[in-house]
């Protein structure tokens, strides 16, 4: 096992430092930035069925269901097309109106989650075409599909998502970008820019990973804590829920991610000088309004953890600790944003002696249901 976990503690690190390299491995053949084509047979066998979509509909668990959150953001954005994103858990018993308009993703690292799974065979009884973004090669959901597009992660061991949830949105920007092109609803300036900066990214994410060690000294700072706050707005809010589902799910201290401008509809009564808020800032996107949301945690005394862009100056002078990442485009930022909170529960979970690999009461992919 210490062989395989390539000297590394721990097969999550492991997993979380390989991110530059699947990243390049999912996109390698299928993203061509000089001459702005994307190809992705799984896409182009099936473009008509998109382009005709009145609507995409996702569904998934757990953190493919966050990156799910992020492709709806960006598709929408992009290709103009609506997209609806679901729990396959709650989609399967509700007597969901699904047409043959209807195209359905579903996203499942291992290909075997029940919820997933009984979902997408429930959407084909209606009639929809469904794609799948699998990383497991010929499990069940990418047979089960209609058509799909693997990304090429390599195994995931630790029970918490990691490159999985990196690649799965890797696919799906190119996805967008690919529709993007059919239809028009992006400028050849803007298209290519997006290639350029998604070509870039495997790069930004090993500069990214450079807050190994500031993320360490933060985690030292909170390891006690006993709650945690992440927000995060536009792209940055579907990170927001997925750091706190990193947090709890390897050190068991609850954390809650919210839109960060709803954290005065409740979340702000939970903030006192003993509540840690990571706040997922970076120049790109509604920068002002988090400055402001930011400045409303600070007059009630919480502690701010920032993400923000490289050169940052203002948030830095409000929060108590920042965490700087290279700057990318907003839609791609996700692909960025989500690594210092990758690292940041990695260790904290350390810090407290958890089993970050195998946590208790998880498993890592649910079978049953
Ligand atoms: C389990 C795992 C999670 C994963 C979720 C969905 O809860 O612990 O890490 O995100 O299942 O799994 P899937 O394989 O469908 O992406």
């Amino acid at each position: 096992e210490q062989i395989e976990k390539g000297g590394y503690d721990h097969f999550m690190l492991k997993e979380i430092y390989e991110q530059p390299n699947v990243i390049k491995d999912t996109y390698r053949g299928r993203l061509h930035a000089s001459t702005g084509l994307i190809q992705m047979a799984g896409v182009e066998d099936n473009l008509e069925k998109f382009l005709n979509a009145d609507r995409i509909l996702i569904i998934a668990c757990g953190t493919s269901w966050h990156a799910g959150l992020v492709a709806e953001y960006i598709i929408e954005e992009f290709a103009r097309i609506p997209v609806e994103v679901e729990y396959a858990s709650e989609f399967r018993y509700r007597n969901p109106i699904i047409t043959p308009k209807d195209v359905v993703i579903a996203i499942s690292q291992s290909g075997e989650t029940a919820d997933t799974l009984a979902a997408i065979k429930l959407a084909k009884e209606k009639g929809a075409f469904v794609f799948g973004v699998c990383n497991v090669v010929g499990s069940s959901i990418s047979r089960e599909t209609n058509g799909g597009a693997y990304t090429h992660a390599g195994p995931e061991i630790g029970v918490a998502s990691t490159k999985a949830f990196t690649t799965q949105i890797t696919v799906l920007t190119m996805i967008a970008l690919r529709l993007a092109k059919a239809k028009g609803t992006l400028s050849n300036s803007d298209y290519f820019r997006y290639l350029q900066e998604l070509e870039l990214i495997p790069e930004k994410v090993a500069e990214a990973l450079h807050s190994n060690t500031i993320s360490k000294e933060i985690a030292e700072i909170y390891k006690d804590a006993s709650n945690c706050l992440y927000l995060g707005r536009g792209y940055n809010f579907p990170v927001a829920l997925e750091g706190a589902l990193k947090l709890k799910e390897i050190s068991y201290i609850h954390a809650e991610g919210y839109p960060a401008a709803e954290m005065k509809h409740g979340p702000i009564a939970l903030i006192d000088e003993k509540m840690p808020v990571v706040v997922i800032a970076p120049k790109q996107g509604h920068y002002d309004k988090i400055v402001s949301n930011i400045q409303e945690i600070k007059s009630r005394s919480g502690k701010i953890i920032a993400i923000v862009t490289k050169g940052d100056v203002q948030v830095k002078e409000l929060a108590d600790h920042v965490i700087e990442i290279p700057e990318t485009s907003d839609a791609l930022s996700p692909l960025i944003t989500t690594i210092p909170l990758q690292l940041l529960s990695y260790h904290i979970a350390v810090l407290r002696g958890c089993n970050v690999d195998q946590p208790r009461n998880l498993a890592k992919s649910v079978t049953v249901e």
